[in-house]
């Protein structure tokens, strides 16, 4: 829901473009972080969902750590000035660039997918006369039951280690002297907004632990990575998502060691409903069964719907007229670049303004600029509201 003053603003801007709304973003960190203090965990910012400078700066400013999924990433979050001893890299194809950017920052620990990634980690760092802090991502079969594209945690996922490796994976930790085993990481996918699996991953990690501690390797932490999902359909509900049920379920599931610190990698559920990307009507074009509104947003600057067949709201923020039936689609020239077929909205005309919903995540970071199309420019809440 935006106010007239926003939408009065919008009007004046050159669309296509990302609306942050950097109030609301404080808020959802400020409940992650009450949610999460009560029970110690400690909670990294998955920099993939989002990593626009200024919002990072914000969620930096709270003391969240990161969440790096490429050697970039690592360096961005230094810029920033995240904690280097917060940073956690994970990642299945980590560059030997991108090793030596994380063990040139020291930080708090790579999460390894492989084993043949934990020898060459070691053997880098045995170049450095340094060791490496690992942890391994064990991929557990758990089903994340989310659009397959965003499931991680299946056995025929590319990521992480399979239990089956386990054997192999112990001969090598006794026998590497330059990488020192931390802990566990676990991440089974993304959008998901059915808390029983996270029960289910609480109650694999539980025998997973006790095969590697059986086996002496006990661990300082465990990472359970992110992964809750938001509502997409109802952008201005406040009450989802629930980190209140989502912390509590570890706690009570999970079966933390004495001094066991529990790490979180949490991106959608931070960013997703803090962005929205406001697009103009280009044309309206008659279709066989509804009609065509043809925005000059598509998929270069929110690729969501044609990648995984995602659902955004989708509002007509400029008209008061009754309600139509619409394809929303963008200019590109692919038949993919479509936002939603047949949906609801009040009656469009050309320039009308259209606001795409909870667009905060997995939206402008995973921007191109194919068409040759410019970057979507962003505006924050707290600037756009301040200036006449
Ligand atoms: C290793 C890892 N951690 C955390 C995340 C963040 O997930 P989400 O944005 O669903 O919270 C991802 C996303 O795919 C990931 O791959």
């Amino acid at each position: 829901m935006f106010s007239k003053k926003e939408i009065g603003k919008f009007n004046e801007l050159e669309t296509p473009f990302f609306y942050y709304n950097t109030a609301g973003l404080k808020n959802t960190l400020k409940k992650i972080k009450l949610e999460s203090e009560k029970y110690g965990y400690i909670v990294h910012y998955a920099m993939k969902a989002n990593a626009n400078d200024k919002l990072l700066s914000i969620i930096k400013d709270f003391g969240f750590g990161a969440d790096c999924v490429s050697g970039n990433e690592v360096k961005k979050a230094v810029d920033i000035g995240f904690n280097n001893k917060k940073i956690a890299f994970a990642g299945v194809g980590k560059s030997d660039k991108e090793i030596n950017i994380g063990l040139g920052t020291n930080i708090f620990t790579f999460n390894c997918e492989s084993l043949q990634e934990i020898e060459v980690i070691n053997e880098m760092a045995e170049k450095k006369a340094m060791v490496a802090d690992i942890a391994i991502r064990i991929n557990p079969n758990v089903n994340a039951h989310t659009h397959h594209y965003i499931t991680t945690g299946l056995e025929e996922n590319k990521f992480g280690v399979n239990s089956w490796e386990f054997e192999k994976l112990f001969e090598l930790l006794s026998k590497l002297k330059n990488v020192r085993l931390l802990g566990l990481h676990f991440h089974v996918g993304s959008q998901i907004t059915d808390l029983k699996v996270f029960k289910d991953l609480c109650l694999r990690v539980n025998g997973i632990q006790k095969i590697f501690i059986d086996n002496d390797f006990p661990l300082e932490h465990i990472n359970v990575g992110g992964g809750l999902g938001v509502d997409y359909e109802h952008p201005d509900n406040e009450d989802f998502p629930d980190f209140e049920a989502f912390f509590a379920l570890f706690h009570n599931f999970l079966e933390l060691k004495q001094g066991q610190d529990l790490h979180f990698e949490l991106g959608r559920s931070v960013i997703a409903r803090a962005g929205d990307l406001i697009s103009r009507v280009l044309y309206i074009k008659k279709g066989i069964k509804t009609n065509f509104a043809v925005l000059d947003a598509g998929m270069t600057e929110l690729i969501r719907p044609a990648l995984y067949q995602a659902i955004h709201k989708i509002e007509n923020i400029s008209s008061n007229e009754g309600i139509e039936f619409y394809d929303v689609v963008g200019p590109i020239c692919e038949s993919s670049d479509t936002f939603a077929k047949n949906v609801q909205m009040k009656e469009t005309k050309r320039g009308d303004l259209i606001a795409i919903r909870t667009a905060g995540a997995y939206g402008q970071v995973m921007a191109s600029n194919y068409n040759l199309r410019d970057f979507a420019k962003a505006y924050y809440s707290d600037e756009l509201l301040t200036t006449d």
